[in-house]
């Protein structure tokens, strides 16, 4: 599987971050999974480039718009590939609760494609209603991304199914794995419009969201996911460890 630390902005210190960094360097030295770890703009080249696993991974949590110039306080795609990053999260809904829209999604993906950044994209609803309203609400976040890039393009692209509503909760209130299944079906559904059946059913999908050593197997097993993108248990190495551990 493929597991993604996403640090979030919760790891104050590169102290902190150099000792996250050993212990996801034993979990990928072990090959059984795929760990990438996606640490803050100020510690992402210090930690890659000093990082000493060829299996180990790197993501930034972000990507500018555009390519670069007279743009203060941006960080490109090229920049961001300078210093060996592999992938770049977009779209994460706490960055679209900042203002980012549809449209710069669709934009960044872009860039970081051509960027030769791997874009892990993340959609998800902010709330379940009765009427299944929220299935529109995904199907549209994949249109905005999907529909505005050639096949390819598509095919390039790890997308992130992340529901707004268990972001930051723990295990208890996070999804079930019944409902994990279908919307993993949801969406591979929706894929299959853009792409034949087969093609869609090996797009790469994460699940995040309240991803604990508790739930994580769980969630893992079965659910038709190729991943976990982990927010608050991936900054404590012993959360971490053992989330990675337990896993199929
Ligand atoms: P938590 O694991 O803290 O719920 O965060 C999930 C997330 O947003 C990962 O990108």
């Amino acid at each position: 599987m493929i597991i993604i630390a996403n640090w979030k902005a919760k790891v104050q210190s590169i102290t902190d971050a150099k000792r996250l960094l050993t212990s996801a360097k034993t979990l990928a030295e072990k090959g059984i999974h795929q760990i990438i770890l996606a640490p803050s703009a100020p510690y992402l080249g210090l930690l890659s480039l000093s990082n000493t696993s060829k299996k180990l991974r790197f993501a930034a949590q972000d990507i500018t718009l555009t390519p670069g110039g007279a743009q203060t306080g941006e960080v490109t795609g090229k920049m961001l590939a300078s210093v060996k990053a592999t992938h770049v999260i977009i779209g994460h809904s706490e960055r679209r609760a900042l203002g980012e829209s549809d449209a710069d999604i669709l934009t960044k993906t872009k860039h970081a494609l051509s960027s030769g950044l791997i874009p892990i994209v993340c959609i998800g609803e902010k709330k379940r209603d009765e009427d299944a309203e929220y299935l529109s609400h995904l199907r549209a976040q994949i249109d905005a991304v999907y529909g505005g890039l050639n096949a390819k393009e598509q095919a390039a692209i790890v997308l992130a199914y992340e529901p707004v509503w268990a972001i930051g909760k723990s295990a208890s209130d996070g999804i079930t794995p019944d409902d994990l299944i279908e919307m993993i079906r949801y969406i591979r559904k929706v894929l299959a419009t853009y792409m034949p059946a087969k093609k869609a059913e090996q797009v790469a999908i994460l699940y995040g969201g309240a991803v604990e050593p508790s739930n994580a197997k769980a969630l893992a097993y079965n659910t038709g996911i190729d991943g976990l993108l982990v927010g608050h248990a991936s900054t404590d190495a012993k959360s971490f460890t053992a989330l990675v551990k337990d896993l199929p």
